[in-house]
């Protein structure tokens, strides 16, 4: 079966899927962006559990409850700071990605939603992000064939304009 892949506006915290992913920071242990509106809303058992993890290397995700969210589980990743797109960016989105299905699928996960990793305060591009985010999404799927639904969850009508753009294109 061929997985869903779809884009979306809205608040990833209020997201229907089994888990959510987080654009996290090396520590693990909250920031602002998205990193803050999930630890809001799932409440301060998040920050307890994360401080057990001892951290996640930029481009690794790592797992965890999801507490008051509706959303089971959250997968924390740290995406790369953008400097310009020569210093391993591209790769290290793509391992945020990557590394983020995987430990889904393994965990038997059908569905994950994603916010878009490294494009507020770490500065990615968000085109250059997104083709990177659609296509590294699309050639997971076919690996890890139990997961059945990806939402790309958009914060604003722009960037979601980018994605629905790129899921449209004859190819990325
Ligand atoms: N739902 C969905 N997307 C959101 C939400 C939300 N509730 N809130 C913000 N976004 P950012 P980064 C979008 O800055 O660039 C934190 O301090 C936002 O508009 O959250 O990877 C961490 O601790 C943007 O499109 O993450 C790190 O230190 C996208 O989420 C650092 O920021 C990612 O923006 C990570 O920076």
């Amino acid at each position: 079966m061929t997985a869903e892949i779809h884009a979306t506006r809205g608040d990833i915290t209020k997201i229907g899927v089994e888990a959510i992913v987080n654009a996290a920071n090396s520590s693990l242990l909250g920031g602002g962006g998205v990193d803050g509106a999930i630890h809001r809303a799932a409440g301060p058992d998040l920050v307890h559990e994360c401080r057990l993890l001892g951290g996640c290397k930029t481009g690794d995700a790592k797992l965890t409850k999801g507490y008051r969210l509706s959303a089971k589980y959250i997968i924390h990743t740290v995406g790369p700071v953008w400097r310009g797109g020569t210093n391993g960016e591209p790769e290290l989105l793509a391992s945020c990605y990557s590394r983020s299905m995987e430990i889904a699928s393994k965990k038997g996960i059908p569905s994950v939603a994603f916010p878009s990793i490294s494009t507020g305060i770490y500065g990615y591009p968000i085109e250059l992000a997104a083709e990177v985010a659609i296509a590294t999404v699309r050639s997971a799927t076919q690996k890890f064939a139990n997961i059945q639904e990806v939402v790309f969850c958009c914060f604003s009508d722009s960037d979601l304009a980018v994605y629905q753009g790129l899921l449209h294109a004859p190819s990325v």
